[in-house]
């Protein structure tokens, strides 16, 4: 069953391959000779934060790698528990060692009594479940009597832990938003599959299983983004794997970031049909309103995980009207956006395009789009929070001062 999933990841890797040069050229590849001469734009842009090996991100030909691997093929071949793994020690497990790790997500993978109560005296069903989560994983640092040592063994172990416990949480905010008791994690699934099932009290089929788990592999780490940077920063000071977990999921949170899915879903809702589309593109220029889930600041080709999760959401619309409704939607608005901004500015779809589609096929609601990116993005700032520590130099960039100097100061009876 899983082989027709496989062959559409095969499709849109021929598909990149054929619309990028043949050999793409990489850039900033080679070691960092500090002191390091960039043109820094606004936003950071072009700043080097240090060297990695964990992961590359090629934005003009729209090439994703984890360790030397592509993205295209962990997502064909892998799972998000070896993925994870991958990002986190270097290279893909043994079979033994793929057994150990297995052995230790489960178990991690059931939350204490104390988070559960804590959850169930949250307002979670007001709240964005993206504050819960990082309300719940700032929590867990408190439970955890280990939280403050900061060694790159205990945080690696902090670090496998989270990448468990975040899929068990984000199952128990999607239930407890329906009003449902959160359920307890089953072992025997994968945290895919068993996130499907957790957030939505039903036991996935064998396309959803799958297709979630391409999800998360493919949103697992993007270079230096603004959530991982912040991960690493918090991490920098020799703070604490979970201070800086929870950094990440408040920087993922933003609409400009993790945010946008979650965005897109409103926009094509606002949309409603193919038929709106031309009419509701021509306003937002007007409005110089962004549109979600377009645009990148690396990517300025066609955004790999987008290829993959555009089919993938296609073949999950067959299976309700009102899904093909938003997937043709989709669909329609990309060809106006890229049609106008493609060449011109270098505007494609983004990570978070179709994202939202793929996990409304599967009956998950709106605000929990971007949780789901936090359940994956866990391994990404894991692996970077740990590779910056084993040569930690803390962050500490300046800024300009344009304000006045020497000003006198006034007693407060004097001032007008
Ligand atoms: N819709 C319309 N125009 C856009 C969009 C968009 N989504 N994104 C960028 N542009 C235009 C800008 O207006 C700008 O045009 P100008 O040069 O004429 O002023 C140009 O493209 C460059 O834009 P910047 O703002 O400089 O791009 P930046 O690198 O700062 O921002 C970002 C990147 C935040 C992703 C931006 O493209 C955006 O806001 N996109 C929508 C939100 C989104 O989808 N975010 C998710 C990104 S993926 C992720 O974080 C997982």
């Amino acid at each position: 069953m899983k082989k027709y999933i496989e062959e559409i990841v095969r499709q849109a890797k021929v598909r990149a391959r054929q619309e990028s040069d043949a050999e793409p050229e990489p850039g900033l590849i080679s070691p960092v000779q500090w002191p390091v001469n960039c043109d820094v734009k606004q936003g950071l842009e072009g700043a080097i934060t240090g060297q990695t090996e964990i992961g590359y991100v090629n934005g003009p030909k729209g090439w994703l790698i984890y360790r030397g691997l592509d993205c295209f093929d962990l997502s064909e071949h892998s799972t998000f528990e070896e993925t994870s793994y991958l990002l986190l020690f270097g290279k893909l497990p043994s079979k033994t060692e793929m057994d150990e790790f297995m052995a230790k997500l489960n178990s991690y993978r059931t939350l204490p009594d104390e988070a559960l109560r804590l959850l169930d005296s949250l307002p979670v069903k007001s709240a964005h479940p993206m504050s819960t989560l990082r309300t719940i994983v700032s929590a867990l640092g408190m439970m955890d009597p280990n939280s403050d040592v900061t060694t790159v063994k205990a945080e690696t172990e902090v670090a496998i832990k989270l990448i468990a416990q975040i899929v068990t949480i984000t199952g128990a905010i999607a239930r407890i938003r329906k009003g449902e008791k959160p359920l307890a994690p089953d072992t025997s699934l994968s945290l895919a599959a068993d996130l499907v099932r957790m957030m939505t009290g039903k036991m996935p089929n064998e396309e959803d299983a799958r297709i979630m788990d391409i999800c998360l592999i493919l949103h697992a780490d993007h270079g230096m983004n603004a959530s991982t940077f912040s991960a690493m920063v918090v991490n920098s000071s020799l703070s604490d794997m979970y201070s800086s977990i929870v950094a990440g999921i408040a920087s993922l949170k933003g609409p400009l970031h993790g945010g946008a899915n979650e965005a897109v879903l409103a926009d094509l809702e606002e949309i409603g049909s193919v038929d709106n589309v031309q009419a509701w593109y021509s306003l937002s220029k007007v409005g110089k309103r962004r549109v979600m889930g377009f645009g990148h600041r690396v990517y300025k080709a066609y955004d790999p995980r987008a290829r993959i999760l555009h089919p993938l959401a296609e073949l999950l619309s067959r299976r309700d009207p009102n899904v093909r409704r938003l997937y043709d939607t989709a669909a329609e608005l990309e060809k106006w956006v890229v049609g106008d901004l493609g060449k011109e500015k270098g505007i494609f779809p983004n990570v978070d395009f179709y994202s939202g589609i793929v996990y409304t096929a599967m009956g998950i609601e709106k605000a929990m789009f971007t949780p789901i990116f936090a359940v994956s993005r866990m391994s990404g700032w894991g692996a970077r929070a740990l590779e910056y520590l084993k040569n930690n130099r803390i962050f500490r960039p300046r800024a300009v001062y344009v304000g006045p100097l020497h000003v006198e100061y006034v007693p407060i009876e004097e001032r007008s």
